[in-house]
């Protein structure tokens, strides 16, 4: 979507993985607080998203939304402006039909979809300082055309506010997996390509609740040709730090977000972060290769069913170029510079990982442990033509 923002994917934090409906103002500023204080904001961790569950159950009798006044006492245009004066980026959450999620599971009660007030409600939003808007489809029912109509209802009214919103929709809640049905690129910044992310490696799904890393990753790949500034498939908020993984399968599972241009939103505890977390949210090469400004999701380059190879092109000419190991044996993964689209005879690997530099002629290669993956990012190969050099002719010394 060409609304100026997400040129490159989103970055943040966002409160339902850990914490579903136990939301508060109070707990939300001390995320944002750790985001700050961590160093995660100043790596780029920039918004801070309220999901489902902070509204009242009923609109005030002008029909606006209204905060739930016993959790959120000071409302959310207070709390979008601290937000903002710690220099973080304010999310919040809507429903497009007449219930969210929690409420149509019952868990939360009321009935407060943005049905029939997208114009007022994309207006509290933007009143309330809103940055990031996320746009969550509960109900079984619809056809794609029916998404189609009611989530660009939403960006139209997000778009007359005047104030830039990244849009961000989800049409598989509770719904027939229409995400990767269809490159919503013309509708949103961000689309979810699948049914809710859980903090496993494989839940054996293809897309169904719930969804482990694998099995997304598995659904996304398929999908790079979407993706480019203003546009990215969304795989979910990361599980990064939330346990149920080992070390190597929370690594691979933040590389293969970063090569899939994906948004790089934390769903842990970032108040309580274990050194192996920080390690990994923090990994500044990833993140590189995640935000560069071409914006390209990595594509498929091979994979044997144990062996995948992807590769992302980055706005230097570098290549990122990951080997992921999908079996539970170690195993040697291989692939070459050209395979990734790279000429020349001279290249250096550096391991995102481990910084570490190599030099090869054209074969990339590594001994890659279960579930791991290794990411090199690749430079060198031929530069281009150069320009012939300008022949200078000599002034002629004028003759007295
Ligand atoms: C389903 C979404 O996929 C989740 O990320 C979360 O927003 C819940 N709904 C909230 O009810």
């Amino acid at each position: 979507l060409e609304n100026g923002v997400a040129r490159t994917p989103p970055m943040g934090w966002n409160s339902w993985n850990t914490f579903g409906c136990n939301i508060s103002e109070s707990l939300i500023k001390q995320m944002a607080d750790a985001i700050v204080n961590s160093g995660l904001r100043d790596l780029g961790y920039q918004y801070v998203v309220v999901d489902d569950c902070w509204m009242n159950s009923t609109r005030d009798s002008s029909g606006n939304l209204q905060a739930n006044s016993s959790r959120f006492p000071s409302g959310m245009k207070a709390l979008g402006d601290y937000l903002h004066g710690k220099g973080l980026k304010f999310g919040i959450y809507q429903a497009p039909l007449d219930k969210t999620c929690a409420q149509y599971f019952n868990s939360y009660p009321g009935a407060t979809g943005a049905q029939g007030h997208e114009t007022q409600d994309a207006r509290q939003f933007a009143a309330w300082g809103v940055d990031y808007l996320k746009y969550d489809w509960c109900s079984p029912s619809g056809t794609i055309d029916d998404q189609v109509r009611t989530f660009a209802k939403m960006r139209d009214a997000l778009a007359a506010t005047g104030r830039p919103i990244l849009y961000s929709i989800n049409s598989n809640s509770v719904h027939d997996k229409t995400g990767p049905r269809r490159n919503w690129g013309d509708i949103a910044n961000i689309w979810r390509t699948t049914e809710d992310i859980t903090n496993k490696w494989d839940t054996g799904q293809t897309n169904g609740y719930p969804m482990g890393i694998q099995n997304i990753v598995n659904v996304t790949v398929p999908l790079a040709s979407y993706a480019k500034p203003g546009q990215f498939n969304d795989p979910d908020m990361m599980e990064i730090g939330r346990g149920g993984m080992t070390d190597t399968e929370m690594r691979s599972h933040f590389a293969l977000w970063a090569v899939m241009a994906s948004p790089l939103i934390m769903g842990n505890d970032v108040r309580s972060m274990d050194t192996a977390t920080q390690t990994i949210l923090k990994n500044q090469n990833l993140i590189a290769i995640n935000q560069d400004t071409l914006g390209l999701q990595a594509t498929q380059i091979s994979n044997d069913g144990t062996r995948r190879v992807l590769a992302k092109k980055l706005s230097n000419g570098d290549v990122a170029v990951a080997l992921f190991n999908q079996s539970a044996n170690t195993t040697t993964i291989s692939t070459t510079t050209s395979a990734i689209g790279l000429s020349g005879s001279s290249f250096t690997l550096r391991d995102a990982w481990t910084n570490a530099t190599t030099n090869t002629t054209g074969t990339i290669t590594a001994s890659v442990p279960a579930h791991a993956t290794v990411v090199y990012r690749v430079s060198g190969g031929t530069s281009p033509t150069p320009e012939p050099t300008p022949t200078v002719t000599p002034t002629p010394t004028p003759t007295p």
